[in-house]
């Protein structure tokens, strides 16, 4: 089996209670004045989805998503138990959850699970990106998971804010035996939170005039590499794809050919993947055409080899 299809990345729920200033849910509400659909994965829909050579051989299911939080979720723990012949990953900001909530998802997650906790500064900081966020609530997960068998990570994207405290920041984390990283980003949405640093800034993905002409560009698609189920129930070539700013101006969204056959209800897992494959090669002749969506210029381009 193609080793990417080992994984899946899934979207179960477009809810979250943060407004992080350059998560695709609240550029969404920037663009449109309107708060992005309440949307919730259907597990019977995944369920059938899944049911096919292939989906029975994903090993591991990752919750993560573009525009919600897996812990709001209201199925959380019914579609975990759904899939317990898999290993799950989650990421979440950790915000909010009562204690009830993490012994309870605590008694559904092994030693095989993962938890990725996005947590982006010290009490003082963690809110000037992770907006609405409740500190206290925070500690009170990661201690509730720290006593249970579930690994657990600790994820810091590089701010202006944080990038002079990152090493208070890890000996935290390392203090509740919590493995942490960083993660640099070209995505801010407000000028005040850019590192002072250029090496705290993911460059390579930046946006250059030249990718809104008609110029041709080698294409190596990595469609392969990050496909996602989206709460929508739509099986996406991957999760970039999903941010408003590319999305809605792009051919996979305009023309409904390609995200029709893709909906979880109309497809299986082996069939969508043999769809994003046709999806691909059409990328690819587009870059060679001169006609490419400006993200797969960004993301795909020949040069950028680079797998975040
Ligand atoms: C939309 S979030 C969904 C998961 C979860 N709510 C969270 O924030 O971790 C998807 C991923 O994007 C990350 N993310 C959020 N803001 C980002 C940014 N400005 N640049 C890069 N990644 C970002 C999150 O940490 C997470 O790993
Ligand atoms: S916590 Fe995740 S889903 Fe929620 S607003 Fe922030 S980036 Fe978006
Ligand atoms: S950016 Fe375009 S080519 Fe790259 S993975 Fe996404 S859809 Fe495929």
């Amino acid at each position: 089996m193609d080793i990417e299809n080992k994984k899946l990345h899934i979207e179960v729920t477009s809810r979250c209670t943060l407004k992080c200033a350059a998560c695709p849910r609240t550029t969404w509400k920037e663009i449109t004045k309107i708060p992005f659909p309440k949307q919730d994965l259907n597990i019977d829909d995944f369920v059938k989805f899944m049911d096919c050579e292939g989906g029975r051989k994903v090993e591991l299911l990752q919750l993560c998503g573009d525009y919600g939080d897996c812990i709001y979720y209201p199925d959380l723990i019914e579609f975990i138990k759904t899939f317990r012949n898999k290993k799950f990953r989650l990421h979440t900001n950790g915000s909010h959850g009562s204690p009830k909530f993490w012994n309870d998802l605590c008694k559904v997650l092994t030693e095989d699970d993962e938890i990725v906790l996005a947590i982006d500064g010290l009490e003082d900081t963690n809110h000037l990106y992770r907006k609405n966020s409740n500190w206290k609530s925070i500690m009170q997960a990661v201690d509730i998971l720290s006593k249970s068998s579930v690994k657990l990570a600790w994820q810091t994207i590089i701010f202006k804010f944080n990038e002079n405290q990152l090493e208070q920041i890890q000996e935290l984390a390392e203090s509740k035996n919590i493995r942490w990283f960083s993660l640099k980003t070209h995505r801010y949405e407000d000028t005040n939170l850019i590192p002072t640093k250029e090496s705290n800034i993911q460059t390579h993905y930046l946006f250059k005039p030249e990718y809104t002409n008609q110029e041709t560009f080698e294409i190596e698609p990595k469609c392969y590499r990050i496909k996602t189920v989206g709460s929508d129930g739509i099986f996406y070539p991957c999760d970039w794809i999903r941010n408003p700013r590319t999305l809605y101006s792009s051919q996979l969204w305009k023309d409904r050919y390609w995200l029709d056959q893709l909906h979880i209800k109309n497809t299986n897992f082996d069939n969508a993947n043999k769809i994003i494959k046709d999806w691909s090669e059409h990328v690819r002749s587009c870059g060679l055409k001169g006609n490419a969506e400006v993200l797969c210029k960004m993301k795909c381009r020949k040069e950028v080899s680079c797998h975040d």
